[in-house]
């Protein structure tokens, strides 16, 4: 029997999916998926041995629980009977930017509605994902996000007005920190280092520094000065970073990635 139907299966759809799977949440033939041509249904079913039920109606139907999982510009094109398919059942909404008072008057009859903002790592469980709800939840709901979204890696509730810095700090943030382990591994080529060789210096600093982060619980700040000495490498490439604005960049990159989220919101009031 179906319990979570998800609506969309693309890259973040299929990151949840493996992350339910893999922390035993829900078997595979407890979820359901469909999408708008079916091909990337049909291949998230044959790869993780969920069920791929083309129509909407019959998938909504049985599930529980259905999770918005499509672009968030196609939630307008959705068939106005999924309101009454959905009725008295849980709505999960990863969509990027669309308000829960957007998704509430799509959907009036929906026991609940959360709006959660999940990142790729969540297809190892290793997620961060921030989420508000409509309304105090029931029980059954809190159930939901146990089985929904902590198996994707840590889940905090914040209030609804912050979702769209979460978009910026951890949904496209994990792409940020990409981008930075990109720039280590390159640097490390043009120093010389075989770029597979790089890839792992740079991968296995990731790593290191954020395990070391998590375990010990010590601030960054703390944690760089266990590394700094005085005229030595590291505060040669501090200086440097410094000097060129590395923390404005980031604050930068998590404004914008925050402020095409409220655009989106906006558009979508
Ligand atoms: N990717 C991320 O890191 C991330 C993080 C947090 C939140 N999100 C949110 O997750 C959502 C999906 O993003 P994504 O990156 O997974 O996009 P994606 O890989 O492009 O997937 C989009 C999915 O929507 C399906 N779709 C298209 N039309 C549909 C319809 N009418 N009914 C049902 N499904 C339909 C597509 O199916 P076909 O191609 O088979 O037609 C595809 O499975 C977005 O709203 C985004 O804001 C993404």
């Amino acid at each position: 029997m179906i319990k979570v139907a998800f609506l969309g299966a693309g890259r973040m759809a299929e990151a949840m999916v493996r992350g339910m799977i893999a922390q035993q949440a829900c078997r595979p033939e407890e979820i359901g998926c469909m999408s708008g041509s079916g091909k990337t249904a049909r291949t998230l079913a044959e790869a993780t041995g969920i069920h791929h039920v083309p129509d909407m109606r019959e998938l909504v139907t049985e599930a529980a629980t259905s999770i918005l999982a499509f672009k968030p510009h196609q939630l307008q094109s959705m068939p106005p009977s999924l309101a009454d398919w959905t009725a008295g059942k849980c709505i999960i909404s990863v969509l990027a930017g669309i308000p829960i008072h957007r998704l509430f008057h799509q959907f009036p009859m929906a026991e609940n509605i959360i709006r959660a903002m999940p990142n790729t790592p969540s297809a190892i469980s290793q997620g961060m994902t921030g989420y508000s709800w409509l309304k105090a939840p029931e029980l059954s709901a809190e159930r939901i996000i146990e089985q929904v979204l902590v198996p994707l890696g840590p889940a905090i509730e914040v209030e609804e007005r912050l979702i769209d810095a979460v978009t910026g700090i951890s949904g496209s943030g994990v792409a940020f920190v990409f981008e930075f382990v990109r720039g280590l591994r390159n640097a490390g080529v043009i120093q010389g280092i075989p770029e597979d060789k790089a890839h792992t210096f740079a991968i296995q600093t990731l790593l290191g520094a954020a395990m070391l982060l998590k375990q010990t619980g010590q601030s960054p700040e703390d944690l760089i000065a266990q590394v700094v000495s005085k005229g030595g490498t590291t505060e040669a490439g501090l200086t440097y970073l410094n000097s060129e604005g590395f923390e404005e960049l980031i604050h930068g990159a998590v404004a914008a990635a925050t402020h095409r989220s409220q655009e989106i919101s906006g558009h979508f009031q």
